[in-house]
């Protein structure tokens, strides 16, 4: 059985001594479940170093929420997967404020997955359709180029280091989470590309949802067929709703 992820965003949020103390609650929600959730923050770059202090040899993840497309070099402003990987366990790609902000298209985000696999560090891709793209009835296929794309490069030896997840941008920020239905369709329709992409391997790679998630519809869409977890933005800038979407998923 697939152990459920539950993994917290901060974005560009929390200063110095809040984001200790929100990494020290989070370290506890995450031994308080012990083996049976996986749980994991992405704090805001420089945060990095004093947060993996701070959560020790606790069980809780740390992961980056963005990393380079190229390995090295005059990219000024970026970091290197590989730097990354001596403090984290995993980074986000392609989160959709990248792609929006940043105007990051999908062969960056081939790039990214690709340094971050050679760099020893697992991912998760994040993809999602826009508003206008679900109302055009193009969602799926939206979707699908995503993951077809950002995994291109990723080889059946990969597969354990993958996760996907999916946020529909009209969901993201708005306190309009989609709806469980909403979740689980696609979340299926991502499960069979991914079947057939990896065939037997595919078992071992995790789906979230995120957009909105709270400790209110925590349970719901844990129970939601193929979601395997969650991917948490603002819900995660507060120990207790956190520590309680980190329960709902026991
Ligand atoms: P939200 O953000 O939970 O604040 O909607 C989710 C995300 O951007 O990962």
């Amino acid at each position: 059985m697939t152990v459920p992820l539950i993994v917290g965003n901060w974005k560009m949020n929390t200063f110095r001594e809040e984001a200790m103390a929100l990494a020290r609650a989070c370290a506890q929600a995450s031994e308080s479940v012990g083996q049976s959730v996986n749980v994991g923050v992405c704090p805001p770059f420089p945060w990095l170093v004093p947060v993996k202090e701070a959560i020790g040899d606790s069980p809780l993840q740390l992961g980056a929420q963005d990393c380079a497309a190229a390995e090295k070099g005059a990219f000024t402003g970026d970091v290197a997967a590989s730097m990354l990987a001596n403090l984290c366990s995993f980074t986000l790609v392609g989160h959709s404020e990248r792609r929006t902000h940043h105007s990051e298209t999908d062969e960056d985000t081939r790039q990214k997955t690709e340094q971050a696999i050679k760099a020893g560090l697992n991912v998760i891709l994040c993809v999602g359709e826009t508003e206008q793209e679900r109302s055009r009835g193009d969602a799926e296929s939206v979707v699908r180029r995503q993951i077809s794309a950002g995994l291109r490069s990723v080889g059946d030896h990969d597969v354990t280091r993958i996760t996907i997840a999916y946020e529909p941008v009209w969901a993201i920020g708005t306190g309009i989470a989609a709806t469980e239905g909403d979740a689980s369709n696609m979340a299926t329709v991502i499960r069979r590309d991914l079947e057939v992409r990896f065939a037997a391997s595919h078992g071992s790679i995790r789906i979230l949802y995120g957009g909105s998630a709270n400790d209110k519809n925590a349970a719901t869409f844990l129970a939601a067929s193929n979601v395997d977890g969650l991917l948490v933005g603002s819900a995660s800038l507060l120990a207790e709703p956190f520590t309680a979407m980190v329960h709902a998923a026991t």
